[in-house]
């Protein structure tokens, strides 16, 4: 099947993740841009979001700008909906980025109410939860949390109050007291962020009116999913959660849209592993909870440190009976380190009870498989039950953290396969790999479309 047989008849699609995020939504929001659709939207989260994807020679990770502004040239609006919080200098640096590397901005729209993140929800986040020890979080640290804290308490500051030195400083001079930690100085706020408006200022506009307006012109649209749906707000494994909701349902309303309006939902696995940040369980992790410790730990270039300690070893510990080891090599054949904060991924097998979850919160959609180009001819493993702790079983996602803590996973086991890397006919997948997926859509009720063979965007096989 070809692209064109995929989007028949389909004007508004949506790509969401059905894991812990970083499944490589950013190459398929790059694929849609450039190939289908007229205007890219994001309606959720912030810069705790990093999409990389792959142009060329060139790598590029997006934080806060949908990936399609690579098309800003051709004529594609991106947009930055309601739902987002925003930093605003952190979107100027990207946008400065981008410009030096030839990107324009002339259909680039921010909404006017997506909520701004300020200094101190970066300070107040930092100090609170970026740490993952003793249980915590380990948020990215960069002021989400506490941004959507004040947008619920609804003293957030918006967008459009940029465009209102008065309004911001009154509403500034009413939230300092939840503040009482920080040197919250007005004038030095307004002095920094004046320039920042004023850049930002053509951009600011009520962007669910333009999405509307655009949906009854016939414009294709492509909402751009962030983090993935066991960190929602709503639906993940709470406490372990970002702050939005990032399932389908959340990324609709995110950018002013009924998830009722959206004609395909594409949802992204890491498959035949998948990759968590961050504290919480992790039924299928290698290594369990000595692993979620030892990723947690915050120092240097573990990335280089893997390198240098374990470089010789890979195929050695891929056959490891410690899965501790086993989680090192894999997660250094498939270079899974944070495209945001650099930290090394958690690493496990893909896990189908808790994807069927995400499958029926998510869905109706189908499937985009990433990440099988990695393996190197190895074993792989499957879950398809848990083991509870009083020794029963089940094929049901629990969704709470205290009872998946200590969930064993069951697996199935598959033959390792060999070299896919680049391939784009999904007939000539090996035997291995297209009998686990069978297995896989055949459990989790979901048709699989698309399997990325490779970071860049030819590296795809469509069924
Ligand atoms: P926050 O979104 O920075 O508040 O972090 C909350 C949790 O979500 C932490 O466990 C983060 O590691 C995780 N998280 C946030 N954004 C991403 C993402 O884009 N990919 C993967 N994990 C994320």
């Amino acid at each position: 099947m070809g692209l064109q047989d995929l989007l028949k008849e389909i004007q508004i699609l949506a790509v969401v993740c059905n894991q812990y995020g970083d499944t490589g939504k950013g190459k398929f929001s790059d694929f849609f841009a450039s190939q289908w659709a007229d205007i890219i939207a994001r309606g959720t989260g912030g810069n705790n979001a990093g999409h990389t994807v792959i142009i060329g020679d060139k790598q590029r990770v997006f934080h806060l700008i949908p990936a399609g502004i690579t098309y800003d040239k051709e004529g594609k609006t991106n947009i930055l909906g309601n739902g987002m919080v925003i930093d605003p200098f952190v979107l100027i640096k990207e946008m400065n980025t981008l410009y030096e590397e030839g990107v324009s901005f002339n259909h680039l729209l921010i909404s006017d109410r997506a909520n701004v993140v300020m200094f101190y929800h970066v300070e107040q986040d930092k100090a609170e939860n970026a740490s993952q020890k003793g249980g915590g979080i380990g948020s990215t640290g960069r002021g989400i949390g506490p941004a959507y804290t004040d947008k619920v308490a609804r003293r957030g500051i918006m967008m459009r109050d940029l465009l209102h030195m008065d309004i911001l400083v009154e509403k500034i001079e009413k939230l300092k007291k939840y503040y009482p930690q920080q040197q919250i100085n007005i004038d030095k706020i307004i002095a920094d962020i004046s320039p920042v408006a004023d850049r930002l200022k053509p951009f600011i506009t009520d962007t669910v009116d333009f999405l509307h307006d655009s949906i009854k012109n016939g414009k294709r649209i492509c909402l751009e999913g962030a983090q993935g749906l066991y960190l929602s707000l709503e639906h993940g494994i709470y406490r372990y959660v970002t702050s939005s909701d990032c399932s389908t349902n959340g990324t609709a309303s995110g950018v002013g849209i009924s998830a009722k309006a959206i004609d395909l939902t594409l949802g992204v696995v890491k498959f035949p592993f998948m990759t968590k940040v961050g504290g919480g369980p992790f039924v299928t992790e290698l290594g369990g909870i000595r692993s979620e410790n030892y990723c947690s730990q915050e120092f240097g270039n573990r990335k280089d440190d893997e390198k240098n300690i374990y470089g010789g070893r890979l195929n050695e510990m891929m056959n490891s009976s410690d899965d501790f080891e086993k989680g090192i090599a894999l997660r250094m054949i498939a270079g899974e380190y944070g495209a945001t904060t650099a930290r090394p991924r958690r690493i496990g097998w893909t896990d189908a009870v808790a994807a069927k979850y995400a499958v029926r919160v998510n869905g109706p959609m189908k499937l985009i498989l990433t990440k099988a180009d990695a393996l190197e001819n190895n074993d792989f493993n499957i879950c398809y039950n848990y083991i509870m702790s009083d020794g029963s079983s089940t094929q049901k996602f629990v969704n709470d953290s205290e009872v998946l803590r200590k969930v064993i996973p069951e697996y199935k086991i598959y033959k390792g396969y060999s070299d896919i890397r680049g391939e784009t006919q999904f007939e000539k997948l090996p035997s291995s790999l297209t009998q686990s997926i069978i297995d896989f859509e055949k459990f989790v009720g979901a048709e699989v479309s698309i399997v990325s063979t490779g970071p860049e965007m030819i590296q795809t096989a469509l069924r």
